[in-house]
């Protein structure tokens, strides 16, 4: 599922990242660029980080 439309970034893409090492939403965000331009998807987004994070 597409969480950003605006950089094509994917719930798949930002768990991946978490596991590759990031272990914040800020480095998920520089990782993967999501919620860089428009920003509406930052919700959906941290979210999807914060049940990543408490899942690891
Ligand atoms: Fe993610 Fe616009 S939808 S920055």
């Amino acid at each position: 599922m597409y969480v950003c439309l605006c950089q094509g970034v994917t719930d798949g893409q930002i768990r991946e990242a978490i596991y590759e090492g990031c272990c914040s939403y800020r480095e998920v965000r520089d990782a993967t660029g999501v919620a860089t331009q428009c920003g509406k998807c930052a919700c959906v987004a941290k979210q999807v980080v914060r049940e990543t994070l408490s899942d690891i």
